[in-house]
């Protein structure tokens, strides 16, 4: 390792030792290096103007004739940030989901219909963020940087569009025998678990793009695995062979435009009071000259909330209060938390690979989205390895 020093500083500041830090972050700087091994060149080095200086270090790649190397940044190192300032900031929780009104997963599934409960929420937050980090400078710019980093990964988390119970967070589950909230089940135990068991991509990726952005952290192993068996990347003489998401992965990034919604009120009829006079257009929030739709991407994974996340065997209601004792009913039979690390559950989210791609959108989308905003025009978009 010719950085060692360097990169042992940028190994701290992601925060590789479980016990300082929150293991939520994972998720986080996963989704942070997935993007950073996406940006293009110019980009990562204009990282360095946002950001601040520990989250620096000295790349080869890509490969030139310059001896030294290019300094870049990191986008993993303040992933976590926007969680740390949560409870200094009380407004800003808010900012890290949406709860969808009449939303009630598995039974009633919804998905801004019926209207937001908030309109502060993780949608219009990720447009309020990614717009400022154009338009702001100095320490504005590098804050609306990472909160866009974050926003990315908890728009992605499929419990983060959903209020039933806070997000899970009020549902009591075991997992591999522990007690655990359902939240953190998905915000942290089963990426930890992928981490934990996954035993090769241990040695570097033929290319200096991603074995750049890696720096030693414990989900290295991971990040490869996605890449190369999701992604195809690096892809051998430009073929990914059978990637898992071969056929859709390009077009996660694309805006169709919202015409859907709006067509179908459309349709309601003549005279008849529309939906939207009522209730605003969730799309709506879609439209700005962005190149992103919050709307758009999250709507068709809201369905994982409902297929996924609150499926058997989380109970579809949550649990009757325990009775005071004096009335005659009986007493409700005691609330065992459901194991979740069975076949029936965590089983079929292996088997679909939902973690694994949800990690992938967020990091895809983030680096293109970043790619869009900050490559200068006269620049090829290319990637070479
Ligand atoms: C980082 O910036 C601070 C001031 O903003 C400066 O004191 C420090 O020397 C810089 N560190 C490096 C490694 O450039
Ligand atoms: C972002 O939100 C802040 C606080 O609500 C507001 O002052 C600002 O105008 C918003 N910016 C954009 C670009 O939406
Ligand atoms: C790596 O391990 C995973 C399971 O842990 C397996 O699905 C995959 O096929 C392995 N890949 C290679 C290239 O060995």
């Amino acid at each position: 390792m010719k950085f060692s020093a360097w990169q042992a500083l940028l190994v701290a500041a992601l925060c590789l030792l479980p016990s300082v830090c929150a293991w939520g972050i994972a998720g986080h700087q996963i989704v942070a290096t997935i993007a950073q091994t996406q940006l293009h060149p110019l980009v990562r080095e204009q990282l360095c103007s946002i950001l601040p200086n520990y989250t620096q270090y000295p790349s080869h790649w890509p490969p030139s004739e310059d001896v030294l190397p290019r300094t870049h940044c990191h986008l993993a190192v303040l992933a976590g940030w926007p969680d740390t300032i949560r409870s200094r900031y009380p407004w800003s929780g808010q900012l890290h989901y949406v709860n969808p009104v009449d939303d009630h997963p598995p039974t009633q599934c919804y998905y801004g219909e019926t209207g937001w409960t908030s309109p502060n929420n993780v949608l219009t937050s990720l447009v309020n963020y990614t717009s400022r980090v154009v338009t702001e400078t100095g320490w504005e710019r590098d804050m609306a940087l990472r909160f866009m980093v974050h926003l990315f990964g908890d728009a992605h988390q499929p419990l983060h569009l959903t209020g039933r119970a806070r997000g899970g967070n009020d549902v009591w589950v075991h997992f591999e025998g522990r007690k655990a909230r359902l939240h953190s089940v998905w915000d942290t135990l089963l990426i930890n678990k992928e981490i934990r068991e996954l035993s090769n991509y241990t040695t570097r990726l033929p290319s200096g793009r991603i074995e750049s952005a890696l720096v030693g952290a414990r989900y290295d192993p991971l990040v490869r695995f996605i890449l190369k068996e999701g992604l195809g990347q690096p892809a051998i003489r430009g073929d990914v062979g059978n990637a898992w998401w071969r056929d859709e992965s390009a077009s996660w990034p694309a805006c169709q435009g919202h015409a859907s919604v709006s067509d179908a009120q459309m349709l309601e009829g003549e005279g008849q009071l529309a939906f939207s006079s009522m209730v605003e257009d969730p799309s709506r929030v879609d439209d700005t000259d962005l190149p992103i739709c919050p709307y758009e991407w999250t709507q068709p994974m809201h369905s994982l909330v409902c297929d996924y996340a609150f499926a058997a065997p989380v109970p579809a209601w949550e649990p009757a209060p325990p009775s005071d004792g004096d009335d005659s009913e009986p007493s409700p039979i005691p609330f065992t938390e459901p194991e979740l690390d069975v076949p029936e559950y965590v089983g079929r989210i292996e088997r679909d690979k939902v973690i694994h791609k949800q990690l992938a959108k967020a990091g895809v989308r983030l680096a293109a989205v970043l790619n869009t905003l900050l490559l200068p025009d006269e620049s090829v978009s290319t990637l070479s390895d």
